[in-house]
């Protein structure tokens, strides 16, 4: 496979752009691959600058659950663009996507956007905290909720892959109220609430850890979560920036049957644009400015372009049949998947249209079973993949997606392609 011009293309990207990327694991370090630049993508396939095309099941970070290029979306971004592209000024599309947000989410009554996952985040914990008049924040080990300075604690994605996951440049002050602990261990969060519970403002999670690979919580976790909080008038976060409209149209908290008090979401909603959002029960959202003394803004927050591809993506994503549909072809590649390894030493994590293959032996239910996973070893993974022009989310710590475009044939070969790569590795 010719990759002359990505190599080129990444030598130059990066006397200007530090390490070439604007987001660090697109450089593909932690897989040892050399990092790919892409000229253009339908459907679920992109077309790298060398003429190469690979089939995504990394779609933008799960952003693409309709697949890239999607025509109908597009075809309203169009016609949205020639009425100019940001205003700065309020617009009824902002309205009709909250609508759509409010109307398909079991736990949200009001809703404010913003333009990536990391501020939706933020955002949400800054008005929990300022709703309870607390300071402390548990979150669990592995889970991503942005690069906001006092999440940045133990966190997963590329951060997992800097030693300690935790950044540099972040004051110890910032985190000192930031406390995080074992997915999946209850017993850890009793401990703390013992100690700290009316000094705890809420508690965070992603409802299934994305950003360590998936793990899905275990039954007891969500609901001992869930009551804890409550006892101690704590507030329950749950960021849904992947799980949001990913695992049903009301996102992990409608399938689990858990409603917390905020949320976050993020990808999906903006169809392939810069928007997400959080919410949650009224009186919690109406501490924000103007309402209340909670401030929190963005000049580009609600743009016209990407309420219209939301909406639009959403509209789609609420016609009857679409998670049955994605549910059941996703069920037959994790049927088919697990047979072919079967005996090879390593764990398929997944819940609907969402899965990580871990090379370990035993089973992976929070970040240190990540950590002693065979990282190595999925890295040639990786790497054997894409040079069958097949592009796996690129680190141990992602979770690579299924979406309404790949067809059942597609999805058939890359089965057989996997089976005949892991005989070699
Ligand atoms: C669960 C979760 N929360 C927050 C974020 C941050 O979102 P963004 O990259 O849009 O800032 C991500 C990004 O991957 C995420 O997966």
């Amino acid at each position: 496979m010719q990759r002359t011009l990505s190599e080129k293309a990444y030598n130059e990207a990066s006397k200007y752009i530090p390490g070439g990327v604007n987001s660090p694991v697109r450089a593909l370090l932690s897989v040892g691959e050399a990092p790919l630049f892409v000229s253009k993508a339908d459907g679920v396939n992109f077309t790298d600058v060398d003429g190469n095309v690979f089939t995504d099941f990394c779609l933008s970070w799960g952003v693409f659950i309709l697949g890239h290029n999607h025509k109908t979306v597009n075809k309203a971004v169009k016609a949205a663009i020639d009425n100019g592209t940001s205003y700065g000024i309020p617009t009824l599309l902002e309205t009709q996507l909250a609508r759509l947000l409010v109307e398909s989410v079991p736990s949200l009554e009001k809703v404010r956007f913003v333009s990536s996952g990391t501020e939706a985040v933020m955002s949400a914990v800054r008005v929990a905290r300022g709703f309870t008049g607390r300071n402390i924040i548990v979150k669990f080990d592995g889970c991503y909720h942005g690069h906001a300075d006092h999440l940045l604690v133990s966190a997963g994605s590329g951060v997992a892959t800097l030693s300690g996951s935790s950044s540099s440049g972040i004051p110890v002050d910032f985190t000192k109220h930031t406390l995080s602990l074992p997915y999946n261990d209850f017993e850890a969060v009793k401990i703390v609430f013992e100690k700290y519970g009316n000094d705890i403002a809420a508690v965070i999670l992603e409802p299934v850890a994305a950003n360590m690979g998936v793990i899905v919580p275990e039954k007891q976790f969500l609901s001992g979560l869930r009551e804890i909080t409550k006892q101690y008038g704590s507030l329950l976060i749950f960021d849904e920036v992947i799980t949001g409209f990913r695992l049903a149209l009301g996102g992990a908290q409608q399938r689990f049957g858990i409603t917390p008090d905020l949320s976050a979401f993020g990808k999906i909603i903006g169809g392939g644009f810069p928007a997400a959002a959080f919410g949650g029960r009224a009186e919690i959202m109406d501490m924000l400015s103007p309402n209340g003394p909670v401030y929190q803004a963005g000049t580009l927050s609600g743009n016209p372009i990407a309420m219209t591809a939301g909406i639009e993506t959403i509209q789609l994503l609420s016609q009857p049949g679409f998670y049955s549909r994605l549910e059941t072809k996703s069920e037959t590649f994790i049927a088919e998947l697990k047979e072919i390894i079967k005996g090879k030493d390593i764990v398929l994590n997944h819940i609907g249209s969402m899965f990580t293959l871990f090379f370990s032996d035993h089973e992976i239910r929070n970040f240190n079973d990540v950590k002693n996973s065979d990282t190595e070893r999925f890295a040639r993974f990786f790497r054997a993949l894409i040079r069958e022009n097949i592009y796996f989310s690129p680190s141990a710590y992602e979770a690579s997606f299924i979406s309404e475009a790949h067809t059942e044939v597609q999805l058939k070969q890359v089965l057989q392609t996997i089976k005949k790569e892991l005989e070699k590795i």
